[in-house]
């Protein structure tokens, strides 16, 4: 059987396969077992302007959102984590189930390793068998996307994994860059975006990954045709910290590992937020470091939709998955409704509108201050 370049370059290659296979591993293990979170956290620096007589009921302030023709319970999204290893399929199981519990948004990590070995299909199918009607998030990266061999094949394949309502192309070029034998290669991208963008029906957002879009790239996105984005900004996970701690540093070649001397870098999520809401309207997720609803609260005055959690959400998996249980994902949802709940009523808000873009709702001290009036 003759075959074209394009399935030669995608079957299924056992050591490549394998290389993602424990990637996969690393990454899941990696954050818990060691501190790869950002050192400087900027949504330290917001303040929400408090109101001293909240003439609202806080059990009447409405947390509904509509998310691409979807209404939910709250703007809460749980961020692209994993798929690909039987470890995965679990945590995807646990995460499908507590969001569909509780009516939020759920993301799948890159399906590139579903369309590369069909073996591993089922640890993202299982989100969609465990989340029949929420929300759900597919994800490919911008490597794929943009490969000279990449077809729209390819993109359906990832929608129809999971039903996808939404997908995802995450922007990663630190993570690749700082990765062994990582992916760096982006010229195509925008010739092959557009093609996908007129065969693709559902909505396709932009998503960086932990190092934030800076307002010229929102733009061009924005007129590109992308529906929306999540802007991954710096604050949270560090995928260089995450890459520093793999054993995958050439120390013959160079004296000094570039996963260390990167770990900071990016743009901080609250920054992100505001490139991105200078130059478009299109929905937007704020992922990067936040830790809580009052977080969420400021990622909406500063104009955004919807807060994204990837590491939280990763440590409350792993800690169900010991017990067998999705109760620790659960209460962890529930506690960042309770605290967003908490913040509009200190506000004097009754519905997030309310808050929506409303910069004079909050100050802007320290180093967050300076990022915005240089
Ligand atoms: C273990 C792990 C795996 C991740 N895998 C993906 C992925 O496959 N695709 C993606 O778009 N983002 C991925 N991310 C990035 C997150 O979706 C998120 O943008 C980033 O971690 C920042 O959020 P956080 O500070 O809440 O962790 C991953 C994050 C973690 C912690």
């Amino acid at each position: 059987m003759i075959r074209s370049k394009f399935e030669e370059e995608n079957m299924p290659k056992p050591e490549k396969t394998k290389e993602i296979f424990n990637r996969k591993e690393e990454h899941l293990k990696i954050p818990i077992e060691y501190d790869v979170q950002h050192s400087i956290n900027y949504f330290d620096d917001i303040k929400l302007i408090h109101h001293a007589i909240p003439e609202i009921d806080l059990e009447g302030i409405d947390l509904t959102v509509n998310f691409f023709n979807k209404q939910i319970s709250a703007p809460i999204c749980i961020s692209a984590i994993t798929g690909g290893h039987p470890a995965s399929k679990e945590v995807n199981k646990i995460l499908a189930k507590a969001a569909e519990e509780e009516n939020i948004i759920m993301s799948v990590g890159s399906q590139r390793i579903g369309l590369e070995d069909p073996s591993t299909v089922d640890s993202f199918k299982i989100v969609r068998e465990f989340a029949p009607t929420i929300p759900v998030i597919g994800n490919l990266g911008l490597g794929q996307v943009s490969s000279t061999y990449f077809k729209q094949e390819d993109l359906t394949a990832c929608i129809d994994m999971i039903d996808a309502d939404v997908m995802a192309i995450h922007l990663n070029a630190l993570h690749e860059l700082v990765q062994y034998k990582g992916n760096i290669s982006y010229k195509n991208f925008r010739r092959n975006f557009k093609k996908i963008r007129e065969s693709t029906k559902i909505p396709l957002i932009a998503k960086e990954v932990g190092t934030g879009i800076n307002q010229d790239l929102a733009l061009m996105l924005d007129e590109l045709g992308f529906d929306g984005f999540d802007v991954g900004g710096t604050g949270g996970t560090s995928f260089a910290a995450i890459e520093s701690k793999r054993n995958n540093f050439d120390n013959d070649k160079y004296s000094r590992n570039p996963a260390d001397v990167f770990r900071e870098w990016g743009i901080p999520t609250p920054v992100s937020i505001i490139n991105v809401r200078n130059v478009s309207q299109k929905l937007t997720i704020a992922t990067g470091g936040l830790k809580t609803g009052v977080d969420i609260a400021k990622s909406i005055v500063l104009g955004a939709d919807v807060g994204g959690f990837a590491y939280k959400f990763l440590k409350s998996s792993w800690q169900d998955r010991k017990n067998d249980t999705i109760s620790n994902t659960v209460r962890e949802i529930r506690t960042l409704k309770n605290e967003l709940r908490s913040s509009l009523w200190l506000m004097n808000s009754s519905n997030l509108s309310e808050l929506k873009n409303k910069r004079e709702k909050c100050v802007i001290l320290g180093n967050l201050y300076f990022w915005l009036n240089q």
